[in-house]
């Protein structure tokens, strides 16, 4: 069924009423494709690209040029979908003119219609520089992956009064600075569903259980397509990891065995072509 493009505006309606709104990464053309296809209504090209793709410990050395070779191929594969692009590391904290200068080349060189970047109360500043300049914000905190060692490992945030109350401030701070939206990685379900109906601006929860505006995960942990442990708060759908490796075997002992390729894969030619060949 044809549909119209998913705008921010339409994001904010939704979360008026009430309707959950799905958000999945995406890092090549064929995934936007079948993103667009299942009905997404956002596309996240996330520096997880990082993890899944690039098979690092950790998103930090993510740059911005891989970040918007794959935002580009993504790109041509979403067609209505909102897509983000995830700013990397070191790619916003220095300054503010250069913040908004990598959001801009997201928008510019990669079509995005959004840009997200980590952290909390502090990142308002360069939040609000980059939305005067037009950019349309997603913010992230909680467990923000590019802090891992400040954060001491891959934990749920928020989960005694003080450290709720600074995702609280935060969640209010961006919001005031100017994001329209926000992501919830890691933390309590509770303090998700508290910050949801206090804030305006649309909730994206990874781990922050069912009452944000919205739900996020990465691609290849809910299809399957990862050597690692399917973590908590992901939900598989498909084992595409063992599916894959099945076929590679196939094809590989085909081909030891001659099985493959047969007659119906090759290309015929006249007989009398051959004849005349001089060889
Ligand atoms: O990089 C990413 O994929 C993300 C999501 C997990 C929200 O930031």
């Amino acid at each position: 069924m044809e549909r119209n493009k998913v705008t921010i505006p339409d994001l904010y309606q939704m979360k008026k009423d009430g309707q959950k709104i799905s958000m999945i990464t995406a890092y090549d053309y064929p995934t936007a494709v079948l993103a667009e296809q299942a009905g997404v209504d956002c596309v996240l090209v996330g520096d997880s690209l990082g993890n899944v793709v690039m098979g690092l410990d950790s998103t930090v050395p993510v740059t911005m040029e891989e970040m918007l070779h794959h935002i580009r191929a993504v790109r041509r594969g979403v067609k209505n979908a909102l897509l983000i692009g995830d700013l990397p590391f070191l790619s916003y904290q220095v300054s503010r003119e250069q913040a908004i200068l990598n959001a801009g080349r997201f928008l510019k060189e990669g079509g995005c219609d959004m840009v997200k970047l980590e952290g909390g109360s502090e990142m308002a500043p360069t939040v609000q520089a980059i939305t005067q300049a037009g950019i349309p914000v997603c913010a992230h905190i909680g467990l923000t992956p590019q802090s891992v060692s400040k954060l001491g490992g891959y934990k749920v945030q928020g989960k005694d009064l003080t450290g709720a109350q600074r995702l609280v401030d935060s969640a209010k701070a961006l919001q005031a600075a100017g994001a329209d939206m926000i992501v919830f990685e890691c933390i309590p379900s509770a303090l998700a569903k508290a910050i949801t109906s206090a804030v305006s601006m649309v909730t994206i929860g990874i781990g922050a259980g069912p009452d944000c505006d919205g739900q996020v995960l990465v691609f290849h942990d809910v299809v399957g397509f990862t050597t690692r442990k399917t973590p908590k708060m992901a939900k598989q759908y498909v084992d595409l990891f063992a599916q894959v490796r099945q076929a590679m075997t196939g094809y590989h002992e085909d081909v030891r065995s001659g099985a493959f390729p047969a007659g119906e894969h090759g290309f015929a030619m006249d007989a009398k072509v051959v004849k005349r060949l001089k060889i």
